[in-house]
């Protein structure tokens, strides 16, 4: 049976959470698309940045079912008992075990149990963390036999670190998609052995700052080195994601579709 996931990049501020979560929006895109379950990246989906509870019930009552994280999923400490206490949030499973919230949860959609893991690469980025490719072995060991279709956002900087984790992963994972720089890349596809990948899905925000951002902002920042408070972008907003179409019986790819609203 083919079942749909709809995976929808980091959701980039108050901005980006009003846009996504305008009456009818995202579930019309679902209807459009036949989707079964949908997957956000809410690292940034509050005001500023990071993830609090009212930006998490927002993206679920709008249609998302799963949330997943990133570096940023504890800068606001009024979510930690969520992360702790909601099943439906994940947080980068190879942080401190210490760290509030899980690395990896279910998702059981009429009878298909989905095994969604979250990881944070290494490269650039500024908290070192343990090996992600270890940590993606003891998910899928431990948890073997318990699901029909896995999916693994790798919440990463460099494109060669996500696209490693692609090929060290397919054919064991039905889905593997990248989060963190915001930009679409366009290189979908299904893996020879069965994995779909791509290496970002890009944002849920607004496309007239950079990543998300005011622009003023980041530009100070690059031409004159000096800090400067970020502020979100506003207007232009667009939904960036991708479709993967899975064979729940083999656990393997059909296709991958990414899309941009
Ligand atoms: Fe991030």
């Amino acid at each position: 049976m083919a079942f749909k996931i709809l995976a929808l990049g980091d959701v980039v501020g108050e901005c980006g959470t009003k846009f996504l979560t305008r009456p009818g929006f995202l579930s019309g895109i679902k209807r459009e698309y036949g989707i079964d379950l949908t997957i956000a990246n809410g690292e940034n989906s509050a005001k500023g940045n990071g993830l609090t509870p009212d930006s998490a019930d927002s993206l679920f009552d709008a249609g998302v079912d799963i949330i997943t994280g990133g570096n940023h999923t504890w800068q606001k400490n009024q979510v930690y008992s969520m992360l702790d206490d909601d099943g439906r949030l994940v947080r980068p499973a190879n942080f401190p075990g210490k760290a509030p919230g899980v690395g990896y949860t279910y998702a059981d959609v009429n009878g298909v149990r989905v095994l969604v893991f979250n990881l944070s690469g290494n490269a650039f980025m500024l908290e070192p963390v343990a090996s992600p490719y270890e940590w993606a072995d003891k998910i899928l060991e431990n948890e073997a036999g318990k699901y029909d279709v896995s999916v693994l956002d790798f919440h990463a900087e460099t494109t060669s670190e996500k696209i490693a984790m692609g090929w060290y992963l397919d054919g064991r994972v039905s889905a593997v998609f990248g989060t963190h720089t915001h930009v679409q890349t366009a290189d979908g596809r299904v893996l020879p052995k069965g994995t779909g990948y791509i290496t970002d899905i890009g944002m849920c925000g607004s496309m007239n700052g950079v990543l998300g951002v005011k622009t003023e902002c980041i530009l100070h920042k690059f031409t004159v080195h000096t800090p400067c408070r970020f502020e979100e972008a506003t207007g232009d907003e667009h939904l960036h994601g991708a479709v993967f179409e899975i064979d729940s019986s083999t656990g393997k790819c059909i296709s991958v579709e990414t899309i941009r609203k």
